[in-house]
Parts: C-alpha cells; structure tokens; sequence
C-alpha cells in the first residue's frame, strides 16, 4: 500500500510507535500535526488540512483562536501554576462564577475543578454519593464517560475499555438509551418510551429507587454514534429523578459550550440539572474540567476530590475567553444554522449514497450513520473507516464514531468560514463516490483501527 504521508510525517509515526502506548490512541491516518489555526491542520510535511474533527469535539473557538492565544500569553507573565488546593486566585473564582451563570438552572450553584471529561464523571459519582447517602449509579448503554475507574463503570460502550481491568466500580445499573434508528426493543418510531418503562420496571422489582444515587446520562450520546433522544424522554426522565430523589447528573463534556447549537444542550428541552460536567471545549484546547452542581449538594470534605493543578491559571483564562469569544460571536446560532445546511446537504446526497442509512444531531454535532442496506440498517464500519482515509488524503481530517464503528463524525470548528465547509463536504461526497466504486483498497483498513 502506498502511504499518502510525507517522509517528515512518516518518521514520526516510526519513532511514535516505539514508545507511545497503543492504548492511548484509536488510529485512523498518519496525520502529524505540525500546526492549526481556525479549522485548518498542516502536517509535518506541509501538507493542509480543513478540520472536521476538532479535536474531539475541544476547539469550538478554533485552532488558536486569536482572544484566547492572547489570554494564554498575558497570563503566562504573570504565574503558571497557583495550586488552588492551598491558594486563591481571581482567576478561578471569575471563571467558577461565570460557569454558575451561563450553566442551566435558577439556584445557587458550586464548581469543582479538574483536568479531563473522566474526572469529571468520577468527581460526580463521589459527590451524589455523599450527597445522598446512597451508593447506586445509573447510566446508558452506550454511554462514553472517559478512562478513569469512575467513569469507566459508567461507560458502556466497548468492550475493549472492559476487558481484563475489572472489577469496576460496585454499584452500576446500565439501562438502554432511546436510539430510534436502532431501537434496543426493536421498536420502529415513533418511539413509545420503552427506555423509560424498562428503569421504571427496575424500579419497581429489583433495584429499590431510594437507593439510587443519581442517573448520569448525556443529553446526545456522542460517542454511540451521535444519538438524539426523542422530544420527551429527558423531561420525563427528570421527572423520574424528582419523583425518587436520584439527582440528575447532565454529562455535557462533548455537546457544552455552543457545539449543539445552545450554550449546553440540555437547553434544548428546558432541563435543569443537579449537576452538569463540562470539559473538552471549556478552554478551547487547555486541559480543565468542571463539576458544576446545585450548591446544597456541595457538603462534601476536601481532600476527597482536588488535583494539584485543577483549574489552572492558563486553563482559566483560557476558558473565560472561550466564553466570551462564544457569546461575542454567537457561535451557538451560527452552530445550529450551519449544522442545519449540513445535515440537508447530506439528507439530499441519500439520493446518489445507498450508503447513507440516517443523517442526525443538532448544531454541529452530526453523525452520518452508514449501512451496507437501508432496509436491515446493517452497519458498514469498513465504508465509514475508508471514507476517512479517502478524505484524509484529500485534505480532510474526518473520523467515525458510534457502537458499531460505521458513523461519520461531522464537529468542525464552530466558526469554519463557509468555504471551508463547501469544501469539506465536497470531499466527503467524492470519498463516498470511491469507496461505493471500490476505489480504496482493503488494505487501508489495516492502518484505520477506528472506534
Ligand atoms: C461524553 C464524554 N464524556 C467524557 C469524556 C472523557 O473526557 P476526557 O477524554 O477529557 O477524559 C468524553 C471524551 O470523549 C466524552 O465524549
């Protein structure tokens, strides 16, 4: 097989697998960043790239965007590292106000600090555990919390996160997620909220609901392929939660910060959680995470929950002006304006791709669910996994995500200049002409691990 990369790209990736641990990265192309700005990547070799993967769903502001860069720089005169386990800063206390402002729900609230999406979800679990005395979690089958144990027991999506690092954590009750396109009961739409039946049946025989400490769910499941639930199940599960005094923990490390077409998508159905867990996006690339929560629940003691560098000075600052560059350019209209001609652009292409089985998100979190029929929606992981290959050697950074492997994932920068955009779904049309044709070999799939 002839590697598209560059001899500079090439050299990297050698060095790179000798010592880079193989179960911190899912490998797709030899992509070598060597430099990113706004939705573009150039590679080691120069090569450029349009971005419509952002790294992972993290610069929604864009590579460097040019307010946060500057933040970055001022603040790296001033102090690096303030350690806020033993000292204040204003940084932290600005940033910790504005995130209780900005997030959904009229009551006082408290923020913990961390690093990752994961650490979120494991500060979380203590937090509804002390909070209520009680010890069971709930989440979703096919949920992504992250890495660390927490998270991980809420997680079901992979077996490869599983396998041989048992036990989890005690405690963890997995319950289906509404995809309609793939209804776990089988069910066609409309959907006849047979996700909500089956926890009340829990409820009612096997798992006593006032032992339940919180149902941790996200609003769009992102990694099991970009899952939308239908109109009423989140108001109805919060309506559950209230009723059985389980707290309602909205996990927003993917969708927040504009990328859904609202600030965080529990907007979108007028939801008010106990608490909500941001990271990703928050600082535009800078590692910080968040535990935003109803203030009365914060009673818990230090040091059950601080990392030396939670919250970081530059990761602060970096975040307010992520904020601030969000609402200034009302990057979430313009997130829900482009994803709508996106998503039009490939309801429309359904006509010409028999591999196109469903097109679904909000804002710019899209996914493009590929199946070799329509009519048994069998999935097409190795078309999805070529597709990428053929766009990266066109110009274009695109990866898959979903539980079964085979969904596009379409998270562009949520301020990529229309050209960009134009340009990008060009190559994703000709990548699909391809591959429907055969014109990307099999031997590309021994490079793409994928999802
Ligand atoms: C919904 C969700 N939660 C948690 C995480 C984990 O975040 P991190 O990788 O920053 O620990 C991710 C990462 O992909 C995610 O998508």
């Amino acid at each position: 097989m002839q590697s598209p990369e560059g001899p500079r790209s090439k050299k990297v990736v050698e060095r790179d697998s000798k010592v880079f641990s193989p179960a911190d990265r899912i490998r797709y192309y030899s992509l070598v960043v060597s430099k990113a700005e706004g939705s573009k990547i150039w590679d080691a070799d120069g090569k450029e790239y349009i971005d419509f993967l952002s790294g992972a769903a993290v610069t929604n502001t864009g590579h460097r965007n040019p307010k946060v860069v500057e933040a970055i720089r001022k603040q790296l005169d001033r102090f690096i590292h303030g350690c806020s386990i033993y000292m204040y800063y204003e940084e932290v206390v600005k940033l910790a106000e504005k995130l209780t402002e900005i997030t959904p729900g009229e009551f006082p609230k408290k923020v913990a600090f961390g690093l990752s999406g994961s650490d979120s979800n494991d500060g979380a679990i203590k937090l509804a555990r002390t909070a209520t005395g009680r010890t069971k979690i709930m989440s979703f089958i096919g949920s992504y919390h992250g890495t660390t144990f927490g998270a991980l027991s809420a997680s079901a999506i992979s077996l490869k996160m599983r396998r041989k690092v048992g036990p989890l954590l005690p405690e963890f009750y997995h319950v289906p997620f509404p995809d309609c396109y793939r209804c776990y009961f089988g069910h066609e739409p409309p959907c006849n909220m047979q996700c909500l039946k089956y926890i009340e049946t829990l409820f009612d025989m096997f798992i006593p609901p006032e032992e339940v400490a919180a149902i941790i769910f996200e609003p769009i499941q992102g990694d099991a392929g970009i899952i939308v639930p239908p109109g009423s199940f989140l108001p109805r599960l919060q309506d559950i939660c209230k009723k059985h005094g389980i707290l309602f923990i909205d996990e927003e490390v993917q969708t927040g910060f504009a990328r859904t077409g609202k600030m965080f998508a529990a907007e979108h159905w007028n939801l008010s959680p106990d608490v909500i867990l941001l990271a990703k996006a928050i600082a535009s690339g800078m590692p910080l995470s968040a535990v935003v929560a109803r203030a009365d629940l914060m009673k818990w003691e230090a040091p059950l929950n601080f990392f030396t560098t939670q919250a970081n000075p530059l990761s602060c600052v970096a975040s307010l002006a992520t904020i601030e560059v969000i609402q200034e350019e009302r990057l979430a209209e313009r997130a829900e304006k482009l994803g709508k001609k996106i998503m039009d652009h490939f309801n429309s292409l359904k006509k010409e791709h028999e591999l196109i089985g469903d097109v679904r998100g909000k804002g710019l979190l899209i996914g493009v669910d590929l199946v070799k029929d329509r009519e048994s929606k069998e999935p097409d992981r190795k078309a999805a996994l070529k597709i990428c290959w053929r766009s990266w050697e066109n110009g274009l950074v695109l990866a898959t995500l979903g539980r079964f492997g085979n969904v596009l994932r379409i998270a562009p920068p949520l301020t990529i200049r229309e050209e960009e955009l134009e340009k990008a779904l060009e190559i994703i049309d000709n990548a699909i002409s391809d591959v429907e044709k055969g014109k990307v070999p099999d031997n590309v799939l021994k490079q793409m691990g994928g999802w």
